[in-house]
Formats: C-alpha cells, sequence, structure tokens
C-alpha cells in the first residue's frame, strides 16, 4: 500500500478524495518544521506540499519518496536540483486556480476604475453624493487591454476582458499570433508599443533574470494618464520603488498588485501608504471554489501519478 503524507491542512475535499481511494494511506503532517519532517517523511511514498520548504537536508531522508504534488503552480519552495538527481517527480495544479486568478484581475481593474474603495469611504463618513460626481471613475468598454503571458492565466482572462468589450493585446513571444487569434486576441511584437497604447496592463508571467525588474519607471512613463497597472504573477516583475513613485507624479491611474517582491510586504514599503494602489495578500486563489479544486487536483495527481493516469500538464520538467 502506497503511503501519502499531506504537509499542511488542506480543503476538506482533497483528504476526501484520499478516504474514497481506501488502497492509498494519508496522514495529516501539521507540524512542518524541518526536525518533525525529517523524523515523518522517511516513510512515505509520496506527499502533497503548499508552502512549507522541501530542501535536501529534508529530501536526503526520504529514500521511498517517488513524487512531490504541489497544491498551485508555483515550485520555489523545493529543491529542484536534488529530486532531479533523485528522479523524485515533481506535480502542480496546473488547470485548479487560472479562473480564480483572472477573477482577481478583474476585480481590482473594476474596483480601480470605478474608484470603489473612495466611494464607499464617502458613504460612510456621511458624505453621500457630497464629493461623489468630482471622484473620477473609468469604464472597461471599448479599452485596451494588454495582458502578458499568455499561458494557463492569460488565456482565462482574455474571455472575460472580451465579455467587457475589450479590446485585448498580448505579449508572449512564446505564443504564437494564431493561438492568440483563436482566442479573440491580437499578438504584439514589441512590449514598449503595447504599453504606449494599452488602458489595461495585466501581467501572467513567471518570475525569472529576463523578466525580474520588467515594467520599471521608463516603461511606466510610456503608458497613457489613465492607465492601470495588475499584477497577479509575482512580486519584482514589477519594480515596487518605480510603481510608487509613478502613482505619486500622476504618471498613470492606479495599480492593483496581489504579490509582492517580499512575502509578507515590509511595513516600511511606501506602496503601504499609497491609496492609488490597491493591495491583496497573495490572495488571488483564495475563493471557497479555487481551494477545494485545489485539494482535490493536488491529492488526485499524486493517485494519478501512481496509477501511470497522469495529465502531462500537470508535470514540472526539472
Ligand atoms: N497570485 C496568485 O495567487 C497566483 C496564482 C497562480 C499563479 N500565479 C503566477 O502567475 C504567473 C502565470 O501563471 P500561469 O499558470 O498562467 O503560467 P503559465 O506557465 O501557464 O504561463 C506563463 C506564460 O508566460 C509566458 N512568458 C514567459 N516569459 C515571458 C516573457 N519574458 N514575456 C512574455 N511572456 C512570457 C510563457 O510563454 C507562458 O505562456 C506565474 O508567475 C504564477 O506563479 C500567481
Amino acid at each position: 500500500m502506497k503511503k501519502i503524507a499531506v504537509i499542511e491542512k488542506i480543503h476538506q475535499d482533497g483528504l476526501d478524495f484520499l478516504e474514497k481511494n481506501p488502497e492509498y494511506e494519508y496522514e495529516l503532517i501539521t507540524d512542518v518544521s524541518e526536525e518533525n519532517l525529517i523524523k515523518k517523511l522517511p516513510e512515505f511514498d509520496g506527499c502533497t506540499l503548499r508552502v512549507s520548504k522541501l530542501n535536501e537536508n529534508i529530501l536526503k531522508h526520504c529514500p521511498n519518496l517517488k513524487v512531490i504534488s504541489r497544491h498551485g503552480v508555483g515550485f520555489d519552495n523545493v529543491d529542484l536540483p536534488y529530486i532531479k538527481k533523485k528522479n523524485i517527480s515533481l506535480l502542480i495544479t496546473a488547470t485548479a486556480n487560472a479562473v480564480a486568478v483572472a477573477e482577481h484581475v478583474i476585480y481590482m481593474m473594476l474596483s480601480i476604475s470605478k474608484s470603489i474603495n473612495k466611494y464607499d469611504n464617502e458613504v460612510r463618513s456621511g458624505n453621500f453624493k457630497k464629493n461623489a460626481s468630482n471622484i473620477e471613475t473609468l469604464e472597461l468598454f471599448s479599452k485596451e487591454m494588454l495582458i502578458v503571458g499568455f499561458g494557463r492565466i492569460g488565456k482565462s482572462l482574455i474571455k472575460r476582458c472580451l465579455g467587457f468589450d475589450m479590446k485585448v493585446n498580448v505579449f508572449d513571444p512564446f505564443v504564437s499570433a494564431e493561438v492568440i487569434k483563436n482566442f479573440g486576441g491580437n499578438k504584439i511584437e514589441n512590449l514598449e508599443k503595447g504599453l504606449e497604447k494599452c488602458d489595461y496592463l495585466s501581467l501572467h508571467i513567471p518570475l525569472t533574470d529576463k523578466t525580474k525588474n520588467m515594467i520599471n519607471y521608463e516603461k511606466i512613463k510610456l503608458m497613457k494618464k489613465n492607465a492601470i497597472i495588475i499584477n497577479t504573477s509575482r512580486g519584482g516583475i514589477i519594480n515596487e520603488i518605480d510603481l510608487d513613485k509613478a502613482l505619486k507624479n500622476n504618471i498613470i491611474f492606479g495599480a492593483g498588485l496581489d504579490v509582492f517582491e517580499k512575502e509578507p510586504i515590509d511595513k516600511k514599503n511606501p506602496l503601504i501608504d499609497n491609496k492609488k494602489v490597491l493591495l491583496s495578500p497573495h490572495s488571488a486563489t483564495f475563493t471557497n471554489e479555487c481551494k477545494s479544486r485545489m485539494a482535490i487536483e493536488t491529492t488526485k495527481n499524486i493517485i494519478d501519478f501512481f496509477e501511470n493516469k497522469l495529465d502531462k500538464s500537470m508535470i514540472v520538467k526539472t
């Protein structure tokens, strides 16, 4: 019988899925200290993983481990060179979270455009309609959207933008014009040109040496005065100091960030006091529905792996 360690609590639906597969034994491990993982993990054949770190020091004690199933799509908490050397497979929940992130982008675009926080504040402070007509708000209708990165989330986002009658341009050097056209978008080859004409920019790319600081002050300066930037991908792709400066200098209308260079965000980060930016705590996937989907996909991936029926898109090439 294969043994699966569920490292950190996941949504009950994922545990129920394991219960329905009694030929697999599982144990929930909530003490994720290195010491406890070294003690517990050696007996398991597979494990699920949320945010705790699986480094070489822990993994070298796990001779049976064949598979790590990440609850999410990022995997910077796993020692990739080590698992490659030991032939341990790494899986992600490739299909579970794209919709939740795409909806989070739309929520941020609408909230910032409609200055929702200001309206809410006016009503609560007894200024019903006193200043409301002076608060500047914008519509998505017929505006130009620029999606950078046309993977799972970018593809889910475009459908929602088209639903608002937006015109969508896509910058992704690794996706063909034909694929983008089939989704109703228009491929652009030059990021700077895309930035110049877009009203909304949303980033859906990994953080790499090439994408770090991709959006800096010079790039933001190319954008329209009423442009809005959303980042739900990874902190560091937008230079936070440059963004804060650009917002304070009224270079663009606003920004929405779900991800930060340092998480949790530093209290001294100037964006904390900048009212032109809407912040959320890396929570784009925290909907009830997405937590359930991710937990089921995480546990199902392990079982599919052992039964040789895993969808290839779930496997990370290490
Ligand atoms: N906020 C959250 O909770 C949350 C949740 C899920 C994913 N994410 C992050 O969102 C990002 C996108 O996720 P995904 O599942 O869509 O990834 P994906 O791998 O499906 O797509 C990424 C796309 O980026 C493109 N790309 C890579 N480098 C590029 C570059 N320099 N310029 C333009 N395009 C480039 C790739 O061709 C690919 O199409 C990732 O960074 C992921 O970690 C965040």
